[in-house]
């Protein structure tokens, strides 16, 4: 169970621009095991999708590309498979869902052919038929026979994820990447996506990857959380502990922006300022603008080790436990 299935070794994308290689992924490095769920976790913009998107080297624009690093899945590094090798692997080995289900429909096919689709594309030995009826029970749609028939149109927006989701899990992937797939969909609706995500893992031993800004998310679901600022990796830890004991001054201040349903506490709290423009980044920790703490070392890069249990990457991380300091940030 402990089986390392993906390893990502100081991942850098990039992005052509006008002005440049813009560098949205920067030296980024995590690992998830087999059956585990992962979150990675940072304000909209730091470069969570960019990541997920270098995963399966599938870009929402041509400008991108993984620029250096290494992706180990299972015994190959995905970096260096040809467009071929890619796209065996896209579907049957990893596969991805995203925010938005409706962008992924097509509104004219019906979600049977749609769940099927992957089974199709990757020569599924089986009777396709009968295993789609079977992702379709298994996603808990009611009425499987009807709902095949469907269109996108006839259904909700829950139900139009849970097709997603079973047309992503229809091979039987080893790891399916989940780009902020409850964002969407309100707060009900949310609950159950994320329950039947946590069965899948559990009934199929898939390994997920669950991106999102939102840390009642990653509170509810993951084992292990990963935090990205501004294209970088500041923390990671377990769950548990991340939450008992969050080091780096920006995963308290997301910690404290994060409304909890069991705090009797109103007071709502946002980190001030925004993620920086990755054409104007500060030098050192890229933090530091935002950071309460900052001082004259905070110019500089802050060490990070990668890939040991746990790592934090910041100068002052005694400071930022020995006190409260956003509680600071408030008061002042
Ligand atoms: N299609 C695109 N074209 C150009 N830049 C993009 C595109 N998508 C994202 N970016 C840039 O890449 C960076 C990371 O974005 P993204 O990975 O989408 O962040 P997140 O998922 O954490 O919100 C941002 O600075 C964003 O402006
Ligand atoms: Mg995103």
């Amino acid at each position: 169970m402990n089986e390392i299935i993906l390893e990502v070794r100081q991942l850098v994308t990039e992005i052509h621009q006008r002005r440049g290689w813009l560098r949205v992924v920067d030296d980024v490095s995590f690992n998830v095991r087999r059956g585990e769920i992962v979150g990675l976790v940072g304000e909209s913009g730091c470069g969570k999708s960019m990541t997920a998107f270098s995963l399966m080297q599938l870009f929402p624009t041509p400008a991108a590309r993984v620029t250096s690093g290494q992706i180990q899945f299972e015994d190959r590094d995905l970096a260096k498979l040809t467009a071929d090798e890619m796209r065996r692997v896209r579907g049957a080995q990893i596969a991805m869902i995203f925010q938005d289900p409706a962008t992924f429909l097509d509104p004219l096919m019906t979600l049977g052919n749609q769940i099927a689709e992957p089974l199709r594309a990757h020569n599924f030995a089986g009777n396709a038929t009968a295993r789609t009826r079977e992702l379709v029970a298994q996603m808990g749609l009611p009425d499987p026979e009807l709902m095949v028939r469907r269109y996108p149109h006839q259904v909700s927006g829950g139900q139009k994820q849970r097709a997603l989701i079973a047309s992503a899990m229809a091979c039987a992937p080893k790891l399916l990447i989940a780009d902020e797939p409850t964002t969407a969909l309100d707060v009900t609706v949310q609950a159950q996506i994320l329950d039947l995500m946590r069965d899948l893992r559990d009934q199929t031993g898939a390994a997920i990857l669950l991106i999102t800004h939102d840390l009642g998310v990653i509170a509810e679901m993951c084992d292990r959380v990963y935090v990205m600022y501004a294209g970088k990796i500041v923390e990671h830890n377990t769950t548990r502990e991340l939450f008992r004991a969050p080091r780096h001054p920006y995963t308290q201040g997301l910690l404290r922006s994060t409304v909890s349903l069991e705090s009797a506490s109103a007071e709502l709290f946002a980190i001030p300022g925004t993620v920086p423009n990755l054409n104007e980044l500060p030098t050192g920790c890229r933090f530091a603008p935002r950071c309460p703490i900052a001082n004259a070392q905070c110019k500089q890069e802050p060490p990070f080790v990668a890939n040991d249990a746990s790592a934090v990457a910041c100068w002052n991380v005694e400071r930022a436990a020995a006190s409260d300091i956003w509680k600071l940030e408030i008061g002042s």
